[in-house]
């Protein structure tokens, strides 16, 4: 799916015929590399389009039905495996359950502030890259779908995200300079072909939550997830770039998350999710699905990084280039 989709990438729209037909999607693996591929490229349209790809495939009706035959693959299983929380509490015990940090957690982000080498913190920064560099562009998508306090809560964290009216300060910047201070390219995409399907199912479930209406709800469980789970664990990897001694925009990314993500996280409990529920009392179950998806795919992904470390295998599948020699 994802070669045949190359393939007609390659070409004018308009003239594509069977792309695929849906019960390829049907019966591909959910979370594997082609059907993980495919969505991503069909996504990256709708952010900042491909290199020597025309524009108009965005909105090409038979792109858009290979998409949706993917996303239906993606979503039934993803409500098949992810959800933990039901009834009419759900979405407040999701969000609660985040809140219990373990003393000593067994996550990515504890390994690496534990024993993690420089080599392992530049795999991590390049897979992270393709969420990063577009950090907060998916959410943005949810704001007309938003109103009242949900909308103006979440629209305060965005305005943050991309820098308070300073491109300088924008997170998507902040990571293009810690990428540089690990000797990594900051190119946007740069590493997509790196990647692999467990990374890209993360990136790729915010763009079909952010991309359809009926899913705001869990897009806001997701937004929620995030924001609630970054500042300890952004201070983790903080820790662990300062012990291999990597410059201070590694370090300055992280650390600005510690701090921002605080206060994101009061603004989204508060106002972004209590204020859709109040609105929508009907979508706590997706506000819940969206964080129990959130937590169960960042759970593969870090199972999928930590085991191929475990086997002294790279977690990419070409690694990064090596770093320059220190002078
Ligand atoms: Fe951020
Ligand atoms: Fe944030």
């Amino acid at each position: 799916m994802s070669e045949a989709l190359i393939g007609a990438l390659g070409r004018e729209p308009g003239r594509a015929s069977a792309l695929c037909a849906g019960d390829e999607a049907g019966r591909a693996d959910p979370y594997g590399d082609d059907l993980q591929l495919a969505l991503y490229l069909c996504y990256e349209l709708h952010y900042r389009g491909l290199d020597g790809v025309d524009d108009g495939w965005e909105w090409d009706p038979e792109l858009l039905r290979l998409r949706g035959a993917l996303e239906a693959r993606f979503l039934d299983a993803l409500r098949a495996d992810a959800p933990v929380h039901a009834g009419p509490r759900a979405a407040q015990e999701a969000l609660d359950a985040l809140l219990v940090e373990p003393v000593h957690g067994k996550g990515l982000s504890f390994y690496l502030k534990d024993e993690g080498e420089l080599w392992q913190l530049r795999e991590y920064a390049a897979l992270r890259s393709l969420y990063h560099l577009k950090e907060a562009d998916p959410h943005a998508w949810v704001i007309p779908r938003l109103t009242g306090r949900a909308k103006a809560g979440l629209v305060a964290v965005e305005y943050d995200e991309f820098g308070a009216g300073r491109a300088e300060r924008a997170h998507q910047r902040l990571y293009a300079e810690l990428m540089e201070d690990l000797d990594l390219d900051p190119a946007y995409g740069h590493y997509l072909e790196a990647a692999t399907a467990p990374l890209l199912a993360t990136v790729n479930l915010m763009s079909v939550l952010g991309l359809h209406r009926a899913l705001r709800g869990g897009l806001v469980g997701h937004f929620a997830a995030l924001e609630i789970t970054s500042s300890p664990g952004s201070r983790r990897i903080a820790q662990a770039l300062e012990r291999v001694g990597a410059g201070p925009a590694a370090v300055g990314f992280h650390a600005e998350h510690v701090e921002a993500d605080a206060v994101h996280e009061q603004v989204v409990r508060r106002e972004v999710v209590g204020g859709l529920l109040a609105d929508e009392p009907g979508l706590g179950d997706d506000v819940a699905f969206g964080v129990d998806a959130t937590v169960w795919l960042e759970d593969r992904f870090s199972d999928a990084v930590l085991s191929a470390w475990g086997r002294g295998a790279s977690a990419l599948r070409e690694p990064p280039e090596a770093a320059p020699e220190a002078a």
